[in-house]
């Protein structure tokens, strides 16, 4: 370009003196060498006065590729270590070269300015690294800082009591508190029913060992005990001991529905389970002359289940039945099927559930009434058990009941009708359970 600008210079004959003089209002920056030759490569002017080329022949490649074709050139290159600069353009006058200008800058000064740009690009990044780490500290404290309000809330909380954190904003951090003072609830009410739960199990355990610790201190008091009276207190104290292993007995039951990992899921055979129910209730019926029924339907249907547990639920619902149901009366058991459900549903003409009980019989040791339950062993536990392997298995149990006319139980479980394999699956399968066992 200074080359170019050179170059513009008006020459009317090659003389010494005057290129000088017109020279002189040229700006060419310390430096930087600026020659000037006519066409025949003889030089004119050169601005550096040490060494002059004034008056010399320059035969460089670049001022005669310039000369000759009349071409623009320019050059960088390593000259004893240093770096150079040269560029030559044509003088042209009445669209004839009539000379050239050739500029050359030192190496030095071609360091100094790739120093100067290192230098300006270095402190430049420096600059920007520090603002970008600058800006990202204070873009992370902002946006850690109602993270680590809440972790200091939860550091801070006493260990005996569960407390909500403030919510203070509605992005992402707020429904992140939201969502933890919704656990906090959660595990509020949980610890809430895990406490009363304890306290009535301590409660039913209590009275038996009461019970038998009055029965025994009793009879240590009495100096000589009639055979007779001995033999009643014994019993007693037997009957009370098998209502507290009845009351244990639940209580592992319940623990098991609270392991959903050790149920067994298999394709049963829901004739199969209510079947066996049936046998074994039969006699407890006969006993109380009560008319005990079975309606299964011909087309059997395999469900996922756990066997166990809903054995035990469709148990103690048929056994609830008849020892609610005073002698002589009728308990029915059947089981249908609607779109995508089986329904075992029990049926009695027993004692009946007042309205306002039936919601709370589901409820662990809850019995209607408990000095009949006294009589009848009953735990209080085993709705609430049946409840639990009926949700466990995505199902539900509906009840209705009137006072002294009977109460109908309905567990509903759901199967996948799809993959409920047809009837005559059943025999086969039921056969490998055999060949394993
Ligand atoms: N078919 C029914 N008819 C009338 N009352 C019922 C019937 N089923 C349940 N109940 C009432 O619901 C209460 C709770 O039943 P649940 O089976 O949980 O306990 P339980 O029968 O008293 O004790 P357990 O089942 O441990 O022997 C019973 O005490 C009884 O009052
Ligand atoms: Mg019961």
């Amino acid at each position: 370009m200074r080359a170019n600008v050179v170059a513009s210079i008006d020459i009317d004959t090659f003389d010494e003196y005057k290129i000088a003089q017109s020279m002189e209002t040229m700006p060419i920056e310390s430096g930087f060498r600026v020659i000037i030759t006519d066409s025949q490569t003889k030089a004119y002017y050169d601005s550096f006065s040490e060494e002059s080329y004034v008056g010399k022949l320059l035969v460089y490649e670049s001022i005669t590729e310039v000369l000759v074709n009349n071409k623009n050139t320019s050059s960088y290159y390593e000259k004893d270590g240093e770096w150079v600069i040269e560029a030559a353009v044509p003088i042209v006058k009445d669209q004839k070269t009539i000379g050239s200008v050739f500029v050359a800058s030192s190496g030095e000064d071609i360091d100094e300015i790739v120093n100067h740009v290192t230098w300006a690009i270095l402190i430049f990044g420096v600059i920007i690294i520090m603002f970008v780490f600058v800006l990202s500290v204070f873009v992370a404290t902002l946006l850690t800082k109602p993270i680590v309000k809440l972790t200091t809330f939860i550091k801070n909380m006493p260990k005996d009591k569960l407390q909500k954190c403030e919510v203070d904003s509605s992005d992402e951090v707020g429904e992140l508190v939201v969502a933890f003072n919704e656990l906090i609830e959660r595990v509020d009410e949980l610890e809430e029913k895990r406490r009363s739960f304890v306290s009535d199990a301590s409660h039913e355990l209590k009275t038996p060992l009461s019970i038998i610790k009055l029965l025994s201190d009793s009879l240590i008091q009495t100096p000589h005990p009639d055979p007779q009276f001995v033999k009643e207190f014994l019993n007693d104290m037997g009957a009370e001991v098998e209502r507290l292993t009845r009351i244990v007995q639940r209580l592992l039951d319940l623990t098991k529905m609270d392991q959903t990992s050790k149920l067994q899921i298999d394709m049963v055979s829901i004739n199969n389970i209510v079947s066996e129910i049936y046998e074994k209730l039969m006699p407890l019926a006969e006993n109380k002359e009560i008319s005990f029924v079975l309606n299964k339907p011909d087309d059997d249907v395999l469900i996922p289940v756990d066997r166990d547990s809903i054995t035990e639920a469709i148990y103690n619902i048929a056994d609830n039945s008849i020892k609610y149901t005073e002698n002589g009366g009728s308990v029915k058991m059947e089981i249908m099927r609607d779109l995508g459900n089986v329904l075992i549903r029990i049926t009695d003409t027993g004692i009946g559930i007042p309205k306002e009980e039936i919601q709370k019989i589901f409820d662990r040791f809850y019995r209607v009434d408990k000095a009949r339950a006294r009589d009848t062993g009953g735990t209080g536990l085993g709705l609430s058990i049946a409840m639990d392997a009926v949700k466990l298995h995505n199902g539900y149990i509906e009840v209705s009941s009137e006072e002294e006319k009977g109460s109908t139980f309905t567990i509903v479980l759901p199967y996948n009708s799809d993959a409920a394999p047809p009837v005559e699956e059943i025999a086969k399968t039921e056969n490998n359970l055999l060949t394993e066992e």
